[in-house]
Formats: structure tokens, C-alpha cells, sequence
């Protein structure tokens, strides 16, 4: 496994994400995007997220930034604020060097942490092999899925939904989430 190190992401970091993402977009199906959103989006997105009290990570790999992932409200409705989805993105020439893995793993010990009870990953396309088996790594078990909900590169496009239990799940109430620790 790589000697990789994770940090919270900084404002800094926004080009090297927006140039991650944009492979994503471009050559993949984990995201439905169909246009990538530049340095500066994308760092409007970040800074949309830390503010709302969630953990954004990168991954760095001799000292450059090769992946990323981060954790937002899986639904706005309040009912849903136990519930995390998260999102992680590796640059393809990193990808199969355990760091997908680290970042994920550091993401669910944070929500559990900040108790959180579920974490949901809404995963795109069937084809994406190494997500759904990332995941299964890392305790999520299989919801379902949405069968043709997006048509990109010529061809529609499913979406899997994951989700793995944290902390007490659902075997007891949930307890307060302190702003601090969000
Ligand atoms: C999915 C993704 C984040 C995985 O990151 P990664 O750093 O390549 O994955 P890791 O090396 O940490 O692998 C962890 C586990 O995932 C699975 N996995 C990763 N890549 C795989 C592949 N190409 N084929 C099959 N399984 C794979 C394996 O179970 C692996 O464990 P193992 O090495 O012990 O067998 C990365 O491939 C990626 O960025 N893909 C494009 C974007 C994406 O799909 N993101 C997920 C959004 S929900």
C-alpha cells in the first residue's frame, strides 16, 4: 500500500480537485455531470460543505494531492441529519494503491465520531466495479438499484445505492451532533 498521507482539504487545493474531478466527469460515470465545473466551482462547492460542518479530506502521495473525498447531507430534509452520503474521487494513474480505501475509512471513523448513524453511497452505474467493491470493503451492503436514470456518453446509465451502518446505527436513538465536532 502507498505511503499516503490525508489532510483536511484546504481552499489551495481547489485546481488539483477541479482537474481529479474533470477525468471523473469526462472519461467516467460516477458522476451524472455532464460538463466539469472549473477551480473556481469546485472551490465554491468545497467551501459550501466545510461550512456546513462536514469533513473534506485529500489524499496526498509524496507530497502531491491524488485523491479526495468528502461528506454531505445525504437529503436536506431534517429528518435525514443522521444520515451522511459520501463521495470520493482518485486520480486515475493513484487508482489501485489502497488510497480510496484510507480516505473512506477516515470518512466513516469522522461521522461515527460525530454521530452519525448511516452513511449512503449513491454510486453511478452497475459497470462501476471498483466502487461497489470499495465499498463492500469498507461494510456497505447493497440497497438497490435505479435502473436507466441517466444517459451520458451514448448510453444510459444506472445508479447503486450502498449504505453501511455507524455507530449504534439504528439500535438507538440518536444523540446530538455538536456543532463543534460537524
Ligand atoms: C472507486 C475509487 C474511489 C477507488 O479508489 P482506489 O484508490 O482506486 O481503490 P483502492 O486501491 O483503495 O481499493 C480498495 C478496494 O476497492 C476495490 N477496488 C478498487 N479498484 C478496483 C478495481 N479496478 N476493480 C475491482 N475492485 C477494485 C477492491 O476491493 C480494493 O480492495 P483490494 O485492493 O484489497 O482488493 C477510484 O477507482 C475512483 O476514483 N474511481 C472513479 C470515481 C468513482 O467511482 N468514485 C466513487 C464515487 S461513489
Amino acid at each position: 500500500m502507498a505511503n499516503i498521507t490525508l489532510r483536511a482539504a484546504h481552499p489551495n487545493d481547489a485546481p488539483t480537485i477541479a482537474a481529479i474531478y474533470r477525468a471523473a466527469v469526462l472519461e467516467g460515470t460516477a458522476s451524472f455531470e455532464i460538463e466539469p465545473p472549473d477551480a473556481a466551482e469546485m472551490a465554491r462547492r468545497m467551501a459550501a460543505i466545510v461550512d456546513a460542518g462536514y469533513p473534506y479530506l485529500v489524499a496526498e502521495l509524496a507530497g502531491a494531492v491524488t485523491g479526495y473525498g468528502y461528506l454531505n447531507a445525504y437529503r436536506p430534509r431534517p429528518a435525514y441529519r443522521w444520515s451522511v452520503e459520501n463521495s470520493i474521487y482518485v486520480a486515475n494513474e493513484s487508482q489501485g494503491h489502497g488510497i480510496g480505501r484510507q480516505v473512506l475509512q477516515a470518512l466513516i471513523a469522522k461521522a461515527t465520531t460525530r454521530g452519525y448513524r448511516q452513511m449512503i453511497a449513491v454510486i453511478g452505474d452497475s459497470a462501476n466495479i471498483a466502487s461497489t467493491r470499495l465499498h463492500r470493503a469498507c461494510g456497505f451492503q447493497f440497497c438497490g438499484t435505479v435502473h436507466a436514470v441517466g444517459f451520458k456518453s451514448g448510453r444510459w446509465l444506472d445508479s447503486v445505492t450502498m449504505q453501511r451502518p455507524l455507530g449504534d446505527g439504528d439500535t438507538s436513538p440518536p444523540t446530538q451532533i455538536a456543532a463543534s465536532l460537524r
